[in-house]
């Protein structure tokens, strides 16, 4: 029996120690309820009593030996000895006895917490258990961004036994971070944060202008202790992520997973152990990272938004390449924050969006000092000895230009991880110019292979967007839920230092859609209250209604430049989607003053001629 234990205990602990990351409850519960069921088996066939009769028997026998043998000893010399004999066999043994007994507590116990918090860091997922996990058991694998995390927790709600992976790989020049995929870390709410402090160096600079007793050319910010509170947020939820998965019951591996078969991933640690994973669904929502362009010096001294936000140093004159949603936002708050900022367009600015409302933001940026260069190329970038970047960039007349930067920004757009994942292994089929997936209700063309977020092909690249997919995803998978993720209608804030925020058609997807009879324009200048006393001008902010222009009149589009776009924007497309119509607006009572207001007293259509300015405050 003591053999037994004992390599019972040692196959325990050797299997804890070979287990570094991630765990799997099978595993352990399989386990314990093996070595429970044993440990009580040999405790119930061999109690202390049990042990103690035997060793009483074994003494008994051995005092009949030495009897026999010790003839010539005293009977009294003989028994004497004979006792020592004994007392010293019965200590031993029950000491002995005593140690096995509590070091099987010890390993039930430690066991049983290894249940109960279920993952801890550096617990693993190993052959054993992918070759005792039976296929009809929901096991998902997923990816930990937005929409990762958001159908793992679903899904788990639901029942299903979920494992996460999240890897991410450091950027070109070192920059790597923690759970939760770019939204948390290198997006959304970094972005959010610097795009705040930007506008409160505006709001100090209009402070004085409502009497506030400052020096405003004193004012200047402090990378260095924006970047650590900006840092520090982010490291909170990264906290908060992790401490939700393990509350929710989210298994996570922190490895870089790749397809081995259509139901089997691969996923392989920073320290390059392997870990197997089996499962019946399998998601996808791995995301993507920022392009860099195929030009000398790009990737040795360009950064990206991966790098940002965690400068180090501050950025100092910063060209921005790229008009999209990211070079807008970035090239905005860096501007607002005192940098020299120059933007880089190769074409348009903000492609997809409305035209006039796009070139609005643009124009407003420029008012605000952000420098615009358009249909122009970087050709070359080189570090000088100062440090300092010397940027070569050539004009839509071929004409060379050069300047010197202290930070080169790329905003060229993202490229899905989806290469990484040897999709081939497991029969799954990629658009082949942007390595999306063209997935039909998430579903791959791979029926157990599932994608949500920016991996798919022709959908909004945004956070809620990945969040709601897969939340719909595991109700359908797990639940007993019909209902399809519509991508139509989903509202959006570019967040310049003008916000724009949008719903629904532009103006010209309306009139492609419909033409140019069908379509009425409703638009208007305004000027918020807030602008007054800063006299600032009272052609910034702007909105625009597209709506049908006979039958129901219903609204297919709504366009807000201004303070809070987001904010504003965001009722408004649930308006839409309960099939708001230009009456039903009309007759909205506005809060005032406010400047969603403006939504509910807009009359002017593009096609009256009339001037969309404002007479007053309260026109
Ligand atoms: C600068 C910036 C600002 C943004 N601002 C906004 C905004 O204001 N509002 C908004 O709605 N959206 C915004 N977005 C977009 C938003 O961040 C994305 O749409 C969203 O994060 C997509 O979620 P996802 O789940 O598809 O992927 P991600 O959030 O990118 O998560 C994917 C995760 O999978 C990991 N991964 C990748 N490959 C593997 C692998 N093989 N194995 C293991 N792990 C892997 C990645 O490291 C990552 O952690 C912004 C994006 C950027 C870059
Ligand atoms: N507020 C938000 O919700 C928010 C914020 C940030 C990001 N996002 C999401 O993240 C996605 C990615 O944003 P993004 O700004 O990287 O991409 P994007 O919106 O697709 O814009 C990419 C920009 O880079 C330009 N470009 C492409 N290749 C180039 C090259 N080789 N040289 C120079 N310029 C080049 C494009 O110009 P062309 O127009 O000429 O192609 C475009 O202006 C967005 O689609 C958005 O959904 C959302």
């Amino acid at each position: 029996m003591e053999n037994k234990v004992e390599n019972q205990v040692d196959k325990v602990e050797n299997k804890r120690m070979s287990n570094t990351e991630g765990d799997i409850e099978n595993e352990v519960e399989n386990k314990v309820k093996t070595q429970i069921d044993e440990t009580e088996n040999k405790l119930e066939t061999k109690t202390e009593d049990d042990i103690e009769n035997k060793v009483e028997n074994k003494v008994e026998n051995q005092v009949d030996t030495a009897e026999n043998e010790e003839v010539s000893k005293t009977e009294g010399d003989v028994e004497n000895e004979v006792e020592d004999k004994v007392e010293n066999k019965v200590k031993n043994q029950m000491d002995n006895t005593e140690n096995k007994l509590s070091r099987i507590n010890d390993v039930e116990s430690e066991i049983k917490s290894q249940l109960e918090s279920k993952v801890e860091t550096g617990s693993i997922v190993g052959n054993e258990i992918e070759n005792q996990q039976k296929q009809e058991d929901i096991l998902s694998v997923s990816h930990t961004g937005s929409g990762g995390l958001a159908a793992a927790k679903e899904a788990v709600g639901l029942g299903a036994k979920v494992a996460v992976l999240d890897y991410v790989s450091p950027s070109p020049i070192g920059t790597t971070w923690g759970l939760g995929g770019t939204c948390v870390n290198v997006g959304c709410i970094p972005k959010k944060l610097m795009h705040q402090a930007a506008l409160l160096g505006e709001a100090i600079h209009e402070a004085a202008t409502f009497g506030w007793q400052l020096d405003p050319k004193t004012v200047k910010i402090d990378w260095e202790a924006l970047r650590t509170s900006v840092q520090n947020h982010v490291k909170s939820v990264n906290w908060v992520t992790r401490v939700e998965l393990r509350t929710k019951k989210v298994e996570y591996f922190n490895a870089l997973g790749h397809f081995k078969d259509a139901h089997t991933v691969v996923g392989t640690t920073k320290k390059g152990e392997e870990k197997v994973f089996t499962a019946k669904d399998i998601l996808i929502a791995v995301g993507g990272r920022p392009r860099y362009p195929d030009i000398p010096g790009a990737v040795e001294y360009g950064i990206t938004s991966d790098d940002i936000f965690s400068l180090e140093r501050a950025p100092g004159k910063t060209l921005v390449v790229g008009a999209g949603y990211i070079g807008l936002e970035c090239a905005g708050f860096l501007n607002g924050l005192g940098y020299d900022t120059t933007l880089m367009a190769r074409s348009i600015v903000l492609r997809g969006f409305d035209r006039q409302m796009a070139e609005h933001v643009a124009e407003e940026m420029q008012q605000r000092g952000v420098n615009f260069i358009y249909e122009a190329k970087v050709k070359k970038i080189a570090k000088q000895e100062d440090g300092r970047l010397l940027v070569d960039w050539v004009d839509k007349d071929g004409q060379i230009h050069q300047d010197v930067y202290d930070t080169v920004l790329f905003a060229i757009g993202r490229r899905s991880l989806t290469q990484e994942l040897k999709p081939e292994n497991a029969g799954l089929k990629l658009i082949p110019e942007t390595g999306k997936i063209d997935a039909v209700n998430e579903q791959s063309n791979v029926p157990n292979i599932y994608a949500v977020g920016d991996v798919l092909h022709k959908k909004p690249e945004l956070t809620p967007v990945a969040i709601h997919a897969g939340k719909l995803l595991a109700r359908r998978l797990y639940g007993n839920s019909t209902e399809k993720m519509d991508y139509t209608n989903v509202a959006t804030t570019v967040f310049s230092p003008l916000e724009y925020g949008c719903v629904g058609l532009s103006e010209e997807a309306a009139v492609a859609l419909h033409g140019q009879d069908e379509i009425e324009i409703f638009h208007a200048y305004y000027k918020p209250t807030e602008f007054f006393v800063p006299q600032k001008s009272p052609d910034r902010c702007y909105v625009k209604v597209v709506a049908l222009r006979h039958g129901d009149e219903r609204v297919l589009g709504m366009h807000f430049v201004g303070p809070n776009a987001g904010e504003v924007i965001q009722g408004f497309a649930a308006a839409i989607k309960c099939g708001l119509t230009i009456p039903k607006l009309k007759s909205t009572v506005g809060i005032h003053p406010t400047v969603a207001e403006e939504f509910t007293r807009i009359f002017i259509t593009k096609r009256s001629g009339l001037d969309p300015k404002p007479q007053s405050c309260c026109s």
